[in-house]
């Protein structure tokens, strides 16, 4: 079955190449728009559908967050370990969890996905494009409109022929380092770039691990790709921000801010502290990390010779000049729980005025 589907795909592989010839020059699209190749002017009619009618207008809110999160959820399901005891381990980022999100969906680790699946899905169908691409490209053009992100690669050309993920591959906000680091690890993923993938969690926010404050963010800037969530999940716990305490949530230190279990290990496991304090006061070194790994993560389990880059359909982020990194206001360096041995905790300073309750997104 898994060689049959392996075949299946090459087959739609090279019926794509033979479809769109990797010309280096600048082909026309509509509206006077040019593209590196002509396969990829159909994007620049979803980039204006999406920023449009998805993103209300180019906004960094809930639908881009969602969208960047479905780049994981998606993605992930794509084992090397599960194939090696000649099980089918996923077939990564290939839109499976929109194809078979009656399935997919379902799984506990994906609570909440099916909102924005089904919210992206008329759009993939719009416009005629696979599922497996739509969503890396969705998650690419949302996080480019948040201030300070990143421009992430795009490579185009995903079947739309795949198979559901199995369970059991999405990491939990319960897990421990050690389960975490061994899933991520099995999809390819070093410690370090598991620190790298969490930037994303400097824009995200929960509805489904408290449901009873849906749009609790993670950090108190969740509109904005900056450092602040690299500092405050380092910071002492002291609160639930809602109705106490739930599975994959510890205490949080800002009211309105909820810290998940897996951030806070992660943020003072010995494995990942240094690269986590690294990004507080390096956020150019966030910005290209995260391109880096991200580019690994939206081709899991595809051929990236298959695709095609359409990285030229991807917003430039806005050059926004971030504030910098600060502790809440309220805070010291003393409510900091250092946990990198090599590298001194930065000397950064405390917002002025009484400690403030963060905003639902
Ligand atoms: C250790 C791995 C990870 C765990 C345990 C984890 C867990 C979670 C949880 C529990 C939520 C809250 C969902 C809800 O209640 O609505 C969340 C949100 C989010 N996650 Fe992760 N995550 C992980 C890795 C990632 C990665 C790799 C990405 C993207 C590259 C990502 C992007 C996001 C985003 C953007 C949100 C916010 C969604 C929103 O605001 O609606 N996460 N994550
Ligand atoms: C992708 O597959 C879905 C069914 O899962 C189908 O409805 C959709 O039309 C397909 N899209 C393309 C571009 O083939
Ligand atoms: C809050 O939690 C308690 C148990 O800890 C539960 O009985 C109650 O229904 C919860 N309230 C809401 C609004 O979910």
């Amino acid at each position: 079955m898994f060689s049959k589907t392996l075949l299946a795909i090459a087959a739609l592989a090279v019926a794509a190449v033979t479809a769109a010839p990797s010309g280096k020059g600048q082909v026309s699209c509509k509206h006077g728009r040019k593209a590196a190749n002509a396969a990829c002017c159909v994007w620049f009619d979803v980039l204006d559908d999406i920023q449009t009618n998805l993103f209300d207008g180019g906004e960094c809110g809930e639908e881009v967050h969602e969208s960047l999160r479905l780049t994981f959820h998606d993605a992930i399901g794509f084992s090397p370990a599960l194939f090696a005891q000649g099980k089918f381990g996923g077939n990564g980022a290939d839109g499976s969890i929109m194809s078979f999100a009656e399935i997919e969906t379902a799984f506990h680790a994906n609570g909440g996905i099916d909102d924005i699946v089904e919210a992206q899905r008329p759009f993939a169908l719009a416009h005629g494009v696979s599922f497996g691409d739509f969503i890396q490209f969705a998650g690419a053009v949302g996080v480019s409109n948040c201030a300070g992100g990143p421009r992430l690669q795009f490579l185009a050309g995903r079947s739309n022929v795949t198979q559901p993920s199995p369970d059991l591959l999405v990491p939990e906000p319960s897990d421990s380092v050690d389960t975490i680091l061994a899933r991520m690890g099995d999809a390819g993923f070093s410690p370090n770039e598991v620190v790298d993938l969490l930037i994303s969690h400097t824009v995200a926010a929960q509805d489904h691990v408290d449901p009873t404050i849906p749009g609790t963010p993670f950090d108190s800037t969740p509109g904005s790709f900056d450092s602040q969530f690299f500092i405050e999940t380092l910071l002492k716990g002291v609160l639930f921000p809602g109705n106490g305490s739930n599975p994959g949530e510890v205490l949080s230190p800002l009211a309105g801010e909820l810290r998940l279990f897996s951030d806070g290990e992660l943020a003072r496991d010995s494995r990942t502290a240094c690269e986590w304090q690294s990004f507080i006061t390096d956020h150019s070194s966030m910005v290209s990390k995260f391109e880096a790994v991200m580019s690994k993560l939206a081709v899991l389990g595809q051929n990236p010779r298959n695709l095609v880059d359409c990285s030229d359909i991807i917003p430039v982020p806005a050059n926004t000049k971030l504030p910098p990194p600060t502790l809440p206001a309220g805070k010291s360096l003393a409510d900091v729980e250092v946990a990198c041995a090599a590298t001194p905790f930065p000397a950064i300073s405390a917002a002025p005025g009484p400690a403030t309750t963060i905003a639902p997104v």
